[in-house]
């Protein structure tokens, strides 16, 4: 787990044109349902092209310990042999999801509506994180919550073994609230409604209704309605993972800046609840085409081509596109500052309370390199310097965030000095192949130690 071991700090070297194919990893938020819907369905799952990653394995530990058996076959094939929804084992140790707010937020919603406890623990990130969000609604099912102060980890959750369904609006944008609220809903008897505002990616309603459940989704002047019936028998599925469209963003933004770039990143999902990012970049005047547009799994997905583009424009982000965007506002600070004007970025509260707080953590690590960046609550401004302005040359604080890691490391690519990370340990815990995917392309990144 990231966190744990020793920092890796790495530097970034201005490189030449970034060139060929990018294969990104499976995508994570994908790769976890899979874990864990296996682990609820009765039979075996059988999954392909899963993410590999820190926070998916972790995943993949605690079902075992809650009694799925889980094997690994090699080179991203997985099967899964379920217990079915209920049928959950009480784990004999605490169950360390490592830096995956995902992971131990769906977990505890499905272990939230079984007759069992657990303790769940974290890296210094996680536990730092909020988790109210998760306890408040699974209490209105029957569960209860011991944690630290604040509803941080480490946390026990004692199970309702005699659930009651709930109706429950989800108070803030978020994808993992609305996942544990279902996936608790699931052991609870009758109907579960969960409803939100703005639509959070929608992979785990998409994913229950592939399992068997009866789910459906009504858009309303509320907002998403979605009314799942408890207690059905998951079926087992043949999964194969997506590529991760957040992953995507990251060879796909370096080409953008880097002089002479012209990379291909096949077979990304495009679900528009995930893909606000290349929609604004191309707002911005990226040269980013979609080419072989297709339809696979019943997820529009296409191959993205990403060239230099010297004339890049600040805009206004939208700001109903948040939540489809939410974790590449950090890649997308970094094409900012190689614009010419203003990215204006509004409605982000939630990036405050992710693997770290990602507006301040990007907005300190751009100024040390020489871009001015505004910030209040729940927005920012990046001022953008145009093409070959940006200077470089410090080193940025990751907070133990992947993807902050992976953003510097971009940014060091078009500088006019090294960018440097005090610790690229987490990119492990999304992308662990990122550094020789991205030498691969032609960028260069050192390790202190080489
Ligand atoms: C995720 C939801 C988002 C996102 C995270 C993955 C998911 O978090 O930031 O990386 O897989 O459901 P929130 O639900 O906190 O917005």
């Amino acid at each position: 787990m990231s966190g744990h071991g020793t920092p890796i700090p790495m530097t970034s070297h201005a490189c030449g044109p970034l060139k060929g194919e990018a294969n990104v990893p499976g995508d994570k938020s994908i790769s976890h349902r899979s874990m864990i819907l296996g682990a609820m369905a009765v039979g075996e799952t059988r999954i392909s092209g899963l993410l590999e990653g820190e926070d998916v394995l972790d995943t993949a530990k605690a079902m075992r310990a809650f009694g799925a058996e889980v094997t690994d076959h090699g080179n991203g094939n997985w099967t899964v042999h379920g217990v079915g929804v209920g049928g959950f084992a009480e784990p004999e140790n605490v169950i360390d999801c490592g830096n995956s707010g995902t992971g131990v937020r769906l977990i505890m919603g499905c272990m939230a509506t079984t007759g069992i406890s657990a303790t769940f623990t974290g890296d210094a990130s996680l536990n730092k994180r909020p988790m109210a969000r998760v306890t408040d609604p699974i209490a209105l099912f029957g569960a209860q919550s011991f944690g630290r102060s604040g509803g941080r980890l480490p946390m026990t959750i004692v199970g309702a073994a005699n659930p009651v369904p709930v109706r429950y609006e989800v108070p803030m944008p978020s994808a993992q609230v609305k996942s544990a609220v279902l996936l608790a809903g699931l052991n609870a008897p009758g109907q579960t409604v969960v409803i939100e505002k703005e639509a959070t990616r929608d992979h785990t309603e998409r994913m229950l209704s592939g399992f068997g459940a009866e789910i459906t989704t009504e858009v309303t002047e509320q907002g998403r309605v979605i009314t799942l019936t408890g207690q059905p028998e998951l079926k087992p599925q043949t999964i194969a993972v997506p590529r991760d469209p957040s992953s995507a963003a990251f060879p796909v933004c370096a080409a953008l800046i880097t002089p002479g770039s012209d990379v291909l990143v096949p077979n990304i999902g495009l679900n528009p609840t995930r893909a606000g990012l290349f929609t604004t970049l191309r707002e911005m005047g990226a040269d980013l085409a979609y080419e072989n547009e297709r339809e696979e799994g019943g997820e529009p997905v296409a191959d993205l081509r990403a060239r230099f583009s010297p004339d890049l424009k600040g805009i206004e982000v939208d700001p109903t596109r948040a939540a489809s965007m939410i974790d590449e506002y950090p890649v997308l600070s970094v094409v900012a500052a190689f614009a010419e004007g203003d990215t204006v970025m509004k409605g982000v509260k939630e990036l405050r309370v992710k693997e770290s707080d990602r507006i301040d953590a990007m907005a300190n690590g751009l100024r040390a390199n020489g871009v001015d960046v505004d910030e209040g609550e729940d927005w920012w401004v990046v001022h953008g310097l145009g093409h070959g302005n940006v200077p470089g040359g410090a080193t940025c604080e990751s907070h133990l965030d992947h993807r902050i890691a992976m953003s510097f490391m971009v940014l060091g690519m078009a500088t006019q000095n090294p960018v440097r990370v005090d610790d690229g340990a987490p990119i492990a815990t999304s992308f662990p192949i990122f550094e020789p995917l991205m030498a691969e392309l032609g960028a260069r990144i050192t390790r202190d130690t080489d």
